[in-house]
């Protein structure tokens, strides 16, 4: 038996991970922020599965709570293999209208905070395998979305070169998902208009997410990838 930590592990992709990750034998640990009660109900469905499941308030823009999260989780759970970088927060904002404090937590969440997890893993855990949720919009530079693109960008950085630092024991790999869910109050048509923009003609789901996933753990001389699924967007030209 093995347990993963998911970060944002209690809704949306990351809910999805948690359940697939247990139906595969894994314990699970989840962080939140905000989002308790749809963190409780993913505990109730891993535990039916026969997993183990915990649940620990983690505000990652927070460098504090960032700081002791390996090491308490491994307190807790000491047979820990696996991370999976996959909470995020998402600024629409272009680089004019970009507030100080979005950049910032850009930042501390969607690359600081996978930094400091990555290298707490590498000292305390030693061995496994990280994964790390990235954005296929990251491979090029668009006309909004500009600390979400740069942070995430830097993720893409910090994928190739944790690969690189900690082989042998260590493989770290990442996943570049294309329109997968629309975000929460946001208008689903045209989201579901823009999700088929791609050669495939359709958007990435849950089940490509955790087929990856899987790929991803069962293939042991994989280290410093970073699998697209976008359906092929990331190598056409224009939006
Ligand atoms: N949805 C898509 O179509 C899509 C497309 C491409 C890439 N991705 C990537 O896939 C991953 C999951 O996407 P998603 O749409 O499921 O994400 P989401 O709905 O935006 O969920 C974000 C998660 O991150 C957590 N989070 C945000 N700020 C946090 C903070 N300060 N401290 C701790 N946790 C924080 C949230 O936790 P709380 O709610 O508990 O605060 C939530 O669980 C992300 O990395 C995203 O960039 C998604």
């Amino acid at each position: 038996m093995s347990t993963a930590i998911i970060t944002g592990g209690g809704k949306r992709v990351g809910q999805s991970i948690s359940l697939f990750l247990a139906t595969l034998g894994y314990n699970i640990i989840i962080t939140y922020k905000d989002s308790l009660s749809e963190a409780e109900k993913t505990k109730i469905e891993v535990e039916k599965s026969g997993r183990k499941c915990h649940l620990i308030k983690c505000d990652l823009s927070d460098i504090s709570d960032v700081r002791t999260l390996i090491e308490y989780s491994y307190s807790i759970e000491n047979d820990v293999s696996l991370l999976i970088n996959n909470a995020s927060v998402f600024n629409k904002n272009d680089l004019k209208d970009t507030t100080d404090n979005q950049l910032l937590e850009n930042y501390y969440v969607n690359f600081f905070s996978p930094y400091i997890l990555t290298r707490d893993f590498a000292n305390v855990i030693q061995k496994g395998t990280i994964i790390n949720i990235i954005d296929s919009k990251a491979e090029k530079n668009g006309f909004k979305y500009s600390a979400y693109t740069l942070s995430k960008k830097s993720l893409f950085d910090l994928t190739y070169q944790s690969a690189v630092e900690l082989g042998p024991d260590i493989r770290v790999n990442g996943i570049a998902p294309g329109f997968v869910l629309a975000p929460e109050n946001d208008d689903a048509d045209y989201f579901a208009r823009l999700s088929e923009n791609n050669p495939l003609h359709k958007s990435c789901s849950l089940d490509d997410i955790n087929n990856s996933i899987k790929y991803i753990l069962t293939n042991t001389f994989v280290t410093g990838q970073i699998m697209y699924l976008d359906g092929g967007k990331h190598l056409v030209t224009g939006e």
